[in-house]
Order: structure tokens, then sequence, then C-alpha cells
């Protein structure tokens, strides 16, 4: 297969962990014989230096014109000063998820067998089975709603407006995503979606909570639904994490549970996401930040970003086999022991740095 693959490494860890999910992709299209035309564009940060634009147009243009867009991350102190709507995280990742209509977030979290000591929760609550997916609602609510100060600059305000057909198109996401993972399941369980809000207090929650148990009575019976507060999804997560299937959630609340979801399966340098639209190019990218704390020390986790490289061939491509070899060569990796430190829980493991951990990854892949 031929493919158009743009390359946004951006700030902070971006661009290590983004070399080593290249050398991934590019050891599947030796492995497979693909052809992907992979291509690196200026974004965040990076860019501003370069240009003074964290989203220059022609990186924009590059990521409309390509099949999938992988991005490592965006952001670091120093843009924390430019105006808010100059900023990477508004101009570069706010403005690529709008303007390629990305309004359904994947997040998948699990705990990998051998990573079960680095789960900070008790043996018995890992032992359950933590393998649940998030579907983040990407494009409204409180991140796009209107804002401002008022007061002289002494109040200020966020709106957090849902429309129906947005709750719909996201919900659609999550149910259908409850029944393809139920098709391939681990676990034998009935597909199930929790829906996750505040109904108890905000407006918005409770057009939420009605429309997706509209939609599911009409269209989706056959899956389990229940609705949670966001407060008590928290609580769950920690206290019962086996009791979660599918996530459906809007805007900041899937932002702030996927971040405790990926710490509960030992380390956010493990979660990848896809960020899919009603067709085009998706965007992949690790859910963690760009750790300006440690960068350019070699140690950063790429897992996340190789993971996010799978769910692109995935579901960008349709190359499900490509995937689960790659998800295959990290798991045989994390076999061996071979750990950065985020991920070196004590006894038997050796840690090992970003470009180690990737190059073990690909002879993983390129052996089989
Ligand atoms: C994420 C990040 C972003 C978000 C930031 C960098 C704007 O935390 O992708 O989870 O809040 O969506
Ligand atoms: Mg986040």
């Amino acid at each position: 297969m031929k493919a158009k693959i743009a390359i946004l490494p951006g700030d902070g860890v971006g661009p290590e962990i983004v070399a080593e999910a290249v050398k991934v992709l590019e050891a599947v299209a030796r492995r497979f014989g693909h052809d992907f035309e992979m291509t690196e564009h200026p974004v965040g940060g990076a860019a501003y230096d370069r240009c003074g634009d964290c989203l220059p147009e022609t990186t924009l243009a590059a990521c409309k014109a390509a099949d999938a867009v992988l991005l490592g991350a965006v952001g670091g102190p120093k843009w924390d000063a430019l105006a808010p709507e100059k900023r990477p995280e508004r101009r570069a990742l706010l403005t690529l998820r709008s303007e390629l209509g990305l309004f359904a977030n994947l997040r998948p979290a699990k705990v990998w067998d051998p990573l079960k000591t680095a789960s900070p929760l008790k043996d018995e609550i890992v032992a359950r089975g933590i393998d649940l997916l998030i579907v983040r609602e990407l494009t409204g609510g409180a991140y796009f709603g209107k804002k401002g100060r008022g007061e002289g600059g002494k109040s200020a305000y966020d709106m957090i407006p849902y429309a129906e057909h947005e709750i719909l198109r996201v919900a659609r996401v999550a149910f259908e995503a409850a029944r393809c993972r139920h098709g391939r399941a681990v676990a034998p369980r009935p597909p199930k979606v929790t829906s996750v809000d505040k109904a108890n207090v905000l407006e918005t929650s409770r057009l939420w909570r009605e429309t997706v148990s509209a939609l599911h009575a009409a269209e989706y019976a056959d899956v389990a639904l229940e609705h949670l507060y966001v407060d008590n999804a928290a609580m769950q997560l920690v206290r019962d994490p086996a009791r979660f299937d599918v996530i459906l959630t809007e805007n900041m609340f899937g932002d702030i549970l996927s971040d405790e979801a990926s710490q509960i399966t030992g380390s956010i340098g493990m979660l990848p996401s896809a960020s899919l639209g009603a067709s085009g190019a998706g965007l992949y990218e690790p859910i963690h930040g760009s750790a300006p704390d440690i960068t350019g020390k070699g140690i950063a986790n790429p897992i996340a970003t190789i993971l996010s490289a799978a769910m692109l061939l995935r579901h960008a491509l349709g190359l499900s086999g490509e995937a689960d070899a790659i998800e295959q060569a990290v798991a045989d990796v994390l076999a061996q022991g071979l750990r950065t430190p985020d991920i070196a829980a004590p006894g038997g493991v050796q840690t090992v740095s970003t470009s180690e951990l990737g190059d073990a990854i690909e002879a993983a892949l390129i052996k089989k």
C-alpha cells in the first residue's frame, strides 16, 4: 500500500519519541512491503521559533492532504508567555483538531502483563484486569466555547456549549467501539458503555445524558449503558477499574479521566490516542505532553507514540495485521524486561534509553 503520513514532531520530548515511531513505521513498511511517504512538518513552539506561528499554513495544508498525521507533543515553558490564542496548545493542537474535524478521541488504557507491578493500584485490583477505552469528545465544550474576562480582568468565564448533533456523533463512535471490542474481547463480558457527565449540576450534561440514552434505546440496545457522574467515575477508576469497558465523555472530563486512567496502567508514557473525524486524515498522538523536565535526556518512553503509530495503521490505513504486529513487538520487548525509567519497577528489569527501546521494538518486529 502507498500512504502519505504527515509527521509532526513538535516540542520537548516530541522529536525524540516520534523518531522511534518513525523507525517502527519504516520497519513495518519493509516487513509488509508498503510504501509510506513520511514528511516532517514544524508544529508548536518549534514552528513559532522558525516562522512566528505554532501552526504554519504549510503544516495545516500537509495534514489535510495526508492519509494520516502522527504528532509528538507541543508546548513548553519557553512559549507560556505567548498570548493564549498564539500558544502551542491552542493555536497548534486545538486548531488542528477543529480544522481536521476530529471530534472523537480514542484513548485505550490497559495494563500490559509484564507491567502489572508498575501500577500504583493494589495487586488484587490489578488482577481483576484493566482494559478500557475512553472515547473523549474533542471539538466541543469548554475548550472551544466562548471565553473571556470582565470587570477589568477581575472576572472570567468559559462556556461549555454542546449541541445534540455533537453528542450523537461521538456517542455513536463509543457504541460502535463497544460492539467491536466485544468481538475481539480479551475478557468475556457484554459490551458496555459508561457515559460520564455531571448531570446533577450542569445543563449541558443533562442534554448529554438525554441524547445518549435516546440513541441507546433507538439503535444500541444490545450494548449495556450506564451513566456516572464524573466525580464518581474518577473514584471508580481507582477503586474498581475492571468495571469499565468503554467510557464516553465530553472534552474536559475526558482530558482529566484519561490522565488518571493512564497512571493506573503504570505510566502516562504508555497511552496512545487516535483522533478521528467523519472522514479524512486522523491524528495520532501519545496522550502525554512535551515533558520539558526530561527533554533531551534520552529517557522518555517512546511506547505511547509507537502504539499511536499502530492505531494509525489500524484506523487510517486499515492495516490491522500490521498494527497487531507492532503491539506484539511492544509486548515482546516488555516481556524481555526492557524498560524506560518511568516503567522500571524493581526486579529483573533492564533500564534502557528512548532509542534503545525503539531499536528493540524495531528488532522484535523484523525478527518475526
Ligand atoms: C491532551 C492534552 C491537551 C488537552 C492539552 C495539551 C491542550 O492535555 O491531549 O490530553 O487538554 O487536550
Ligand atoms: Mg490531557
